[in-house]
């Protein structure tokens, strides 16, 4: 088959919104393009089980820690899944954390600030996972097969993160002052961080007219965004704690929040290495996967010998 009319094959499969599956023929930009957001989002699952894998041993309660435990659990389930849906593509897991660790590939901006209470475990639940869900929710109509079916299965999971984060801060908020100081101290330190996890304003997100053409993508980061504020405003009201946004408030004409931009220079700055947890969190990684070496070695030791 020849590239041309491979990439009929392929258009008209996007144009009848079919998935694309792994032995169809597709454009290099494509598969190259879903390699990248596959991996980036993996890594972000593996490297996003820190800020709260930090709290497991200091929970306040065995039932704080078993639920924590268990979302921690999740988040490396769902890295599973993203790697094995990259390694469907051609990608190998090895390289992809290679990239990772050598600061090739990137993961999100949100995981390289420092969870400073364990109200910041509820936080996380609510807004990051909240934030997550509406990024990944529409993703689970993606073009790419493997993808779209993987993001099916994790959103379910990101619904109990938000929920069980959710159901943190309410508790904290029916507890004593200083116990409601914390969870609006941590409202105050990651709403912003959270609003930047959609990326750029559209003006400047040079890749989305091309991931929307290709259905990988299915809204632009700033409609995201706006849905993520819309749906955050009453779940603030009715857990009682303030959105640190003075611009913030009902726009009756257009149906809609009207909220302020956040600081996109700390964004480009976190992203490209300057947060304030980015050193750490790479090494802890990096560290990880020397640790496991042996394991993997083992493995592929006892494949090799094709014996069950
Ligand atoms: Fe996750
Ligand atoms: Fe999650």
């Amino acid at each position: 088959m020849t590239a041309s009319t491979a990439s009929t094959a392929f258009d008209e499969a996007i144009a009848r919104d079919q998935r694309i599956e792994p032995a169809d023929d597709m454009p290099e930009g494509y598969r190259k393009t879903m390699i990248r957001q596959i991996a980036q989002h993996a890594h972000s699952e593996i490297i996003g089980m820190q800020p709260e894998g930090e709290w497991i041993t200091r929970a306040p309660t065995l039932r704080r820690k078993a639920i924590l435990l268990a979302k921690v659990q999740d988040e490396a389930g769902h890295g599973l899944y993203l790697y094995s849906a990259a390694e469907t593509l051609g990608a190998d897991r090895g390289d992809l954390t290679q990239r990772l660790i050598e600061g090739r590939q990137k993961y999100s901006s949100i995981f390289n600030y420092p969870t400073l209470s364990f109200a910041d475990v509820g936080v996380i639940g609510w807004l990051v996972d909240g934030a997550a869900i509406c990024n990944q929710v529409p993703l689970c109509r993606s073009s790419y097969g493997p993808y779209a079916r993987a993001m099916i299965r994790i959103c379910k999971e990101e619904s109990f993160h938000q929920r069980q984060g959710y159901e943190l801060l309410m508790t904290m908020m029916r507890g004593t002052p200083e116990q409601q100081a914390m969870v609006q101290d941590a409202v105050d330190r990651w709403w912003w961080p959270s609003l930047m996890m959609f990326g750029p304003p559209d003006a400047e997100s040079p890749n989305t007219a091309q991931s929307m053409a290709w259905k990988i993508k299915r809204h632009t980061n700033d409609e995201l965004r706006q849905r993520f504020v819309d749906m955050s405003v009453p779940q603030a009201a009715a857990l009682g704690v303030t959105l640190p946004d003075p611009e913030l408030r009902w726009n009756e004409e257009r149906g809609h929040h009207d909220f302020g931009q956040p600081d996109w220079a700390e964004l480009k700055r976190v992203i490209t290495g300057g947060g304030v947890m980015n050193e750490e969190r790479i090494r802890r990684r990096r560290e990880a996967d020397s640790d496991g070496a042996w394991v993997r070695e083992a493995a592929a030791a006892h494949a090799a010998k094709g014996t069950s």
